[in-house]
């Protein structure tokens, strides 16, 4: 990536898909001084989508940078859309689908960036690839986007390779980042070429749910993360984020808790560089069984 503002250097991004369920967050003074507070960590990036809480995330993170000048300069945002719920389809059939049309993905880039109060979406990533996905037209609004200015790079999000190289033949601009579910609870990704096709086409890769929502800690891997964050002298949810990050590409992680005691455990974790015997001893314990 060529544009520093567009560039994952932090240790992990803050995943904003929990913000409308937590009330004590939601007046905007008090979550302007959240915000500030993850700032003063150095952690600038935030992880919206349109669905969170059926846009309620993105209107009230928007209401608090409104309540505090200057902050709105200071945060990294991602956003994402295309995935239409019963709720907002209009048809008799109020179904769930994909939208990924140029009208629908323009549109939803302009709703972004008003609920936000933001002058450009860092990264904009269709959500889910989209079988009806006309890459040629999806690929100029895109262009347009970013042409204009409205975001930063666009990307995608849960995207097969075919589904992703078809998109980027008919853009000019790069697709920048790639969020992929990832984690010790999940690391199919690793086995079945998703993870080396993304960061083979220079892609850079983000981890949504790299505590696998929390399992990672309750599940196979529990005592062995433990042990090992006891040597390491970490917690076991910094381990599994480093877990995360051992691989190459850095993926970057982004974690759902909003919980400043969690955050800057993490932060202060950050550091933890696992070698390969820990690393494959924790993928063995999370999958219970060893590698072939
Ligand atoms: N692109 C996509 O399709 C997609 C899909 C899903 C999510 N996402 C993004 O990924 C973000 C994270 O997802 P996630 O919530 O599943 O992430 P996660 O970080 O894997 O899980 C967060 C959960 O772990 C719990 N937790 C328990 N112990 C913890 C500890 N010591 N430290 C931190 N958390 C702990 C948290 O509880 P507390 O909240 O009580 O701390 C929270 O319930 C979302 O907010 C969203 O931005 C993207």
């Amino acid at each position: 990536m060529s544009d520093a503002s567009t560039t994952f250097d932090v240790p992990f991004a803050l995943g904003m898909m929990a913000l409308h369920e937590s009330p004590a967050l939601h007046a905007p003074e008090v979550l302007a001084d959240w915000i500030e507070a993850r700032l003063d960590q150095g952690l600038c990036w935030f992880d919206h989508a349109d669905i969170y809480g059926d846009r309620a995330g993105e209107q009230l993170f928007g209401q608090a940078l409104r309540a505090r000048p200057g902050l709105a300069r200071r945060v990294r945002v991602v956003s994402k859309a295309t995935i239409v719920v019963p709720a907002r389809d209009a048809s008799p059939f109020a179904v769930k689908h994909y939208d990924s049309s140029p009208a629908y993905v323009t549109r939803a880039i302009d709703d972004a960036l008003a609920r936000l109060g933001v002058e450009r979406l860092d990264h904009f990533l269709l959500h889910r690839p989209d079988p009806l996905m006309d890459a040629e037209a999806t690929g100029r609004a895109l262009d347009e986007a970013i042409a204009a200015g409205k975001l930063g790079a666009a990307g995608v999000s849960n995207f097969l390779p075919e589904a992703w190289r078809r998109l980027q033949a008919a853009m000019s601009h790069r697709l920048v980042a790639h969020q992929l579910q990832l984690s010790l609870d999940h690391a199919a990704p690793l086995f079945d070429g998703r993870y080396d096709a993304l960061i083979g086409d220079g892609q850079a890769p983000m981890a949504w749910s790299p505590l696998g929502g929390g399992r990672v800690l309750t599940g196979p891997a529990r005592s062995l993360l433990l042990s090992q964050a006891e040597a390491f002298g970490v917690s076991p949810a910094g381990l599994a984020l480093a877990w995360v990050r051992a691989l190459p590409g850095r993926p970057l992680p982004v974690i759902g808790s909003l919980k400043p005691e969690r955050i800057a455990t993490l932060c202060r974790d950050a550091d933890l560089a696992l070698d390969r015997p820990s690393w494959f001893a924790l993928l063995e314990s999370a999958r219970g069984h060893e590698v072939a």
